[in-house]
């Protein structure tokens, strides 16, 4: 894979050539002050009013060995948010253009594997705050902010000057067994996927042939040749109606997960060879048992995040009826350790 190909998959490369077969979408550029916001650890969220006050707690009992103490100082610290209010009104101008509801991206990737730290533990968003909240909590964003090129064979030519976008794409409701990967060496389709192979779809099984032939139709008539490049790899959803939509263009290449296939099958000729009729199809079958969601690794766990948003007030008091006790147990043993003189 060649920095080259990196750039043509870029969403303003390919969005302009097939508009017309994917989900309406808005290109905003990114700021560079927006930018260096993204990147910076120090702050995590930007209020999107004019500021974000947060207070220490000052409100404590008068007995105060029996008070929980939450910090170290008593004042109150006021953390002053950054604050971008032109391309605030530019996104939620577009938010609304795309009818409220919106599926946030950078040049390449969207922020996957952040949909946790959502309230709706969705990429949903209908605000600038709730598209920063994603992207500063997300590996992947950072990845396209920092080594686009990092797994490219062409390392000692020089990077290619990149213009940071933000995607905003109109929400829709995929319904992840009609999504499917397709994988175009050459110019021809030789493999397909299914995109959430962590399941299994019966519907899958039972309609193969007419999955296959409609991706096909799809390639043959609006992508094969339409593309800068030769290799390359498409997403596509199928909706309930059968027809074929673009989801997306990636590289062809080990960034881009390779799903039921590996990459050495797809490079090494070994699929083309198989495949005189069509391209191979490979789909999650019945014997395939629970497996773990991809982005799992990514996430916290359950009882972290109740704790930290005070969803769960009767896990927040256990927790700490849990940690004073455990305090008086250590005081406890130290006493036994060093009784008093
Ligand atoms: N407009 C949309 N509305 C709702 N969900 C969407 C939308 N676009 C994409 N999705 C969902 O999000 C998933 C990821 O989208 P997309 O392929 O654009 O992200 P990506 O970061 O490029 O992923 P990958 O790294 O796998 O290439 C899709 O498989 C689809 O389920
Ligand atoms: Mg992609």
């Amino acid at each position: 894979m060649k920095k080259e190909q990196v750039v043509n998959c870029q969403f303003s490369v390919w969005y302009p050539i097939f508009k017309k077969h994917t989900i309406k979408s808005l290109i905003l550029p990114l700021p560079q002050n927006v930018i260096d916001y993204l990147l910076d650890d120090g702050t995590l969220v930007v209020s999107g009013s004019d500021h974000n006050t947060q207070q220490t707690n000052t409100n404590r009992d008068s007995d105060a060995e029996e008070d929980i103490q939450w910090s170290d100082d008593e004042t109150t610290t006021t953390v002053t948010a950054p604050e971008f209010p032109e391309f605030t009104s530019k996104v939620q101008e577009a938010i609304n253009a795309l009818g409220g509801r919106v599926f946030p991206k950078l040049n390449w990737s969207a922020p996957r594997d952040a949909n946790w730290i959502a309230l709706n533990s969705s990429l949903q968003c209908c605000s600038l705050s709730e598209i920063f909240l994603l992207f500063k909590s997300s590996d992947f964003i950072t990845h396209d902010l920092t080594q686009p090129f990092l797994q490219c064979s062409d390392q000692d030519s020089p990077d290619p000057v990149i213009n940071y976008e933000l995607v905003l794409r109109k929400w829709s409701e995929l319904i992840p067994g009609g999504e499917f990967r397709c994988f175009v060496k050459e110019n021809k389709l030789i493999a397909i996927s299914q995109r959430d192979y962590t399941q299994y779809y019966q519907h899958i099984l039972k309609q193969e042939e007419q999955i296959c032939h409609a991706i096909n139709e799809f390639f043959s008539q609006h992508i094969q040749y339409n593309f800068p490049d030769e290799d390359f790899v498409f997403d596509v959803y199928r909706d309930s109606q059968g027809r074929v939509w673009l989801i997306d263009l990636n590289a062809f290449g080990e960034v881009t997960d390779s799903l039921l296939f590996s990459w050495e099958e797809l490079t090494s000729g070994g699929i083309i060879s198989q495949q005189q009729e069509g391209p191979a199809f490979r789909y999650t079958n019945s014997e395939v048992t629970v497996q773990p969601s991809p982005c799992l690794s990514y996430r916290i766990p359950r009882d972290f995040v109740d704790l930290s948003t005070g969803e769960d007030a009767y896990k927040l008091i256990d927790f700490l009826k849990l940690t004073k006790s455990q305090q008086e147990e250590s005081e406890e043993e130290e006493e036994e350790e060093n009784p008093p003189q």
